[in-house]
């Protein structure tokens, strides 16, 4: 009897051991790599662009992929959505957190709970401003000093030879996000102290297509007529294009565009000749992130920077019309 009263005890256990494995999968087991999948929490910051969605399908098919539990957020555009994303991850106890800073400030509590929980964070796509900078484990995504390097290179060659002044209206991307900081900055620095080139407007289009629209109409409100667009991404520069076209200007013709990322439509564009220059900045960063999460999660070191390869395509460029297509 005592012997039956024991089976079942131990069945009743069996049971509810189950029970909880199955409700709670990912806090129970081994080690990461010892028998049991790694967990990814993986906070996007939206769905603003072409570019991101290309970035989130990356990053979803590379956990796929590489066998990464990944549990994914979206935080549709706000900080705040983020921060209670990446809370989550850090209640959960996930191996490593991921995500693309929608800006640069306001990270550092946040931080500081990942890190007290022990868990590795990694930064993907944008960077972080934090006075500890251990706070942040490792950045993988684009150099985007480079990027506003490459595009004013791509002006000082197109503009050879002619008199100023070159009249610049910059398109920026999200206030104190990363990319629009350097691109801003990288462009500025490589145009220097050349007297023809004046930047006569700038203004922020949020990196949407929307956006970009609205800012072309200010633009054209508020200057007395521009030679050069420059962009800080395609969705806000088919905005643009968009409304050029309806006022019956020329955009590649009439004033030069140069814009950043390599978004297909862009692409396209670039070989009809209504834009002038693309900076590439790819979003096919999830295989780059699976690998760093794996080793973080089994305890590795890893480079505290990792970027992207990127080039530039251009109407100097003789092999433009046989560009392969993009998948973003
Ligand atoms: O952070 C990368 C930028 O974000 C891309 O250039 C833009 O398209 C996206 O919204």
């Amino acid at each position: 009897m005592k012997m039956k009263k024991a089976l079942l005890m131990m069945l009743l256990l069996a049971l509810a051991a189950g029970i909880l494995f199955l409700y709670f999968p990912q806090t129970t087991g081994t080690q990461p790599g010892n028998g049991r999948q790694v967990i990814l929490g993986f906070a996007q910051l939206g769905s603003e662009s072409g570019w991101r969605i290309g970035n989130t399908r990356s990053v979803i098919q590379a956990a796929e992929k590489s066998g990464i539990q990944l549990m994914y957020k979206n935080a549709e555009q706000k900080q705040e959505n983020q921060i209670k994303a990446i809370r989550s991850f850090i209640a959960y106890q996930v191996d490593v957190i991921a995500f693309a800073p929608i800006v640069e400030d306001g990270w550092e509590n946040v931080l500081m709970e990942a890190r007290d929980a022990g868990i590795p964070v990694i930064c993907s796509d944008r960077s972080v401003n934090v006075p500890d900078e251990s706070l942040v484990t490792c950045f993988v995504g684009s150099d985007f000093y480079a990027e506003g390097r490459r595009a004013a290179e791509y002006l000082i060659r197109k503009t050879q030879g002619q008199d100023g002044p070159v009249r610049i209206a910059e398109m920026s991307g999200t206030l104190d996000s990363t990319p629009m900081r350097y691109r801003a900055l990288g462009f500025r620095e490589t145009l220097g102290d050349d007297p023809r080139f004046r930047i006569v407007f700038s203004q922020s289009g949020d990196f949407l297509r929307s956006r970009g629209r609205e800012v072309m109409e200010n633009i054209l409100s508020g200057t007395d007529g521009i030679d050069v667009l420059y962009s800080h991404n395609d969705a806000m520069t088919l905005g643009a294009i968009e409304l050029l076209e309806e006022r019956g200007l020329r955009p590649g013709k009439d004033i030069i565009i140069i814009t950043v990322d390599g978004e297909q439509g862009a692409i396209d564009l670039l070989k009809q000749g209504k834009i002038n220059c693309v900076v590439e900045c790819t979003p096919m960063l999830g295989d780059m992130i699976m690998s760093l999460a794996k080793k973080l999660a089994r305890g590795e070191e890893v480079p505290k920077v990792t970027y992207s390869q990127e080039t530039v395509f251009s109407d100097f460029d003789p092999g433009l019309q046989s560009i392969p297509a993009r998948g973003y």
